[in-house]
């Protein structure tokens, strides 16, 4: 397929680094499209692990080009050390290798301060974001005062940036934050144009081009499925579209390019959630430390961006068929099953309680999940060792049973199933 569309089908966090990193060594480029430095993506190769917050996971295979689409906000700062570290590795980031829309936004220390300050002002009822100064810039993009990528070429860019910081220093003041000096950083995003320059681009007709030649592209959502502005669990949830459909607006791709995709949904064997908002399935105490790890691993569940432990449940198939329908999602991949390895049973919630009415669909979407009592149905679990299982048939019968009940129920086939954070711990299905 010229156009392979990887999403999160939960919120965020399903291990989709890994899985674009498994694609990605048949693709010819690797896009991001929406978000910024909030999203954390995780790619161990051998005795090296990647965390990657901005650039597309897949930069790490060779033959690849890296694109960041128009629909993100890139802090430049994050993107510069992030390809300092990729540069110290072996792995090059020359202006070749990695191409930067001219339509993106750009994010910078104002917006990060702004983001702390509504934060704080919003007290008990804090989303819980990352602090990257994502929604800020993103409401600067909606109320047409933002920087884009394009403005580091005009020659009083300068300018601007000092307008901008004056300005939020303005709302800054109103929440009681202390506003910013704008001279430093307006020397600070001077110097990242100059740096930046070889790598802005038209992407769209990049990828355009590329998709006529018949190159392969893998683009990669961040965050997921239920933390998009429109269909997420709204209000907490991100501040772009974090979902398939998305990945056209957010590239400058055409609706035909849509004829040719496959979308891939990645989501975990159980549910995880960083930040505040509904979460029918949740565990507490004992069950959810087993879940979650105690963090001495680098898989357990603790924020790759925020280090924040992340709330944990069993797998929620109303939500994940909710993300089948709303990305159109064509296959499925399983994420982290060795996680599960050992409990005496599994527990998958299939459908929602309300009033004595059984609900398999949701009849407003998920932003109010409050009312609903999760029904359960629960697997036997298993005790083999899945970490070294590369094969389907090898699986315990317990896991192919669970597994093929999950792929059932979302009503799209299982294409992969990952045992472990290496790269070759995948077992294929179809
Ligand atoms: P923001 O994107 O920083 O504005 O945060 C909004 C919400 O999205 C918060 O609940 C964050 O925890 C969550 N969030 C943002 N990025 C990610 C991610 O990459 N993985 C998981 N949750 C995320």
């Amino acid at each position: 397929m010229p156009l392979q569309i990887i999403v999160g089908a939960q919120w965020g966090d399903e291990g989709k680094g890994r899985i674009v990193d498994w694609f990605a060594s048949q693709a010819d480029i690797s896009a991001r499209y929406n978000g910024g430095d909030n999203a954390g993506h995780t790619v161990t190769v051998g005795s090296r692990i990647f965390k990657l917050h901005l650039l597309p996971s897949g930069i790490i295979h060779p033959q690849v080009t890296a694109m960041l689409g128009n629909g993100m906000v890139i802090n430049p700062r994050t993107l510069f050390d992030e390809m300092d570290m990729l540069n110290r590795s072996g792995i090059s980031t020359a202006p070749e290798r990695l191409r930067v829309s001219y339509a993106a936004h750009l994010i910078t220390p104002s917006h990060q301060a702004l983001d702390k300050a509504l934060e704080s002002a919003r007290g008990k009822g804090n989303i819980g974001t990352t602090g990257r100064g994502i929604g800020p810039a993103y409401t600067d993009k909606a109320t047409r005062r933002g920087l884009r990528v394009a403005d580091m070429l005009s020659p009083d860019f300068q300018e601007r940036v000092g307008d901008h910081v004056n300005e939020t220093n303005q709302t800054l003041r109103m929440y009681n934050a202390p506003a910013l000096d704008p001279a430093p950083v307006c020397a600070q995003y001077r110097e990242f144009a100059e740096w930046l320059k070889p790598y802005i681009a038209d992407t769209s007709i990049e990828l355009d081009t590329a998709m006529q030649a018949g190159k392969t592209i893998l683009v990669e959502a961040a965050q997921g499925t239920l933390l998009d502005l429109d269909f997420g669990t709204y209000p907490f949830v991100t501040s772009s579209s974090t979902t398939a459909p998305g990945a056209l607006t957010g590239l400058g791709l055409g609706l035909g390019a849509a004829r040719s995709a496959s979308v891939i949904g990645v989501v975990k064997a159980f549910q995880t959630r960083v930040g505040s908002g509904p979460f029918p399935t949740e565990l507490t105490g004992d069950q959810a430390v087993r879940l979650r790890g105690t963090g001495a691993n680098p898989w357990d569940e603790f924020g790759t961006t925020t280090g924040r432990p992340r709330r944990v449940g069993w797998l929620d198939i109303v939500l994940l068929r909710y993300a089948v329908r709303i990305n159109g999602i064509t296959e499925l991949t399983v994420t982290k099953l060795d996680v599960l390895t050992g409990l005496e049973n599994i527990a998958l919630c299939t459908a929602y309680r309300r009033d004595g009415k059984t609900y398999t669909d949701l009849p407003f979407g998920p932003s109010d999940l409050s009312p609903y009592e999760p029904v359960y149905e629960q697997f036997a679990g298993w005790k083999e060792d899945v970490t070294g299982v590369r094969k389907w048939h090898e699986l315990p019968p317990a896991a192919q049973a669970y597994l093929d009940r999950i792929a059932s129920l979302a009503g799209v086939p299982l294409r992969l199933v990952s045992v472990g954070p290496e790269r070759e711990q995948v077992v294929e299905k179809i």
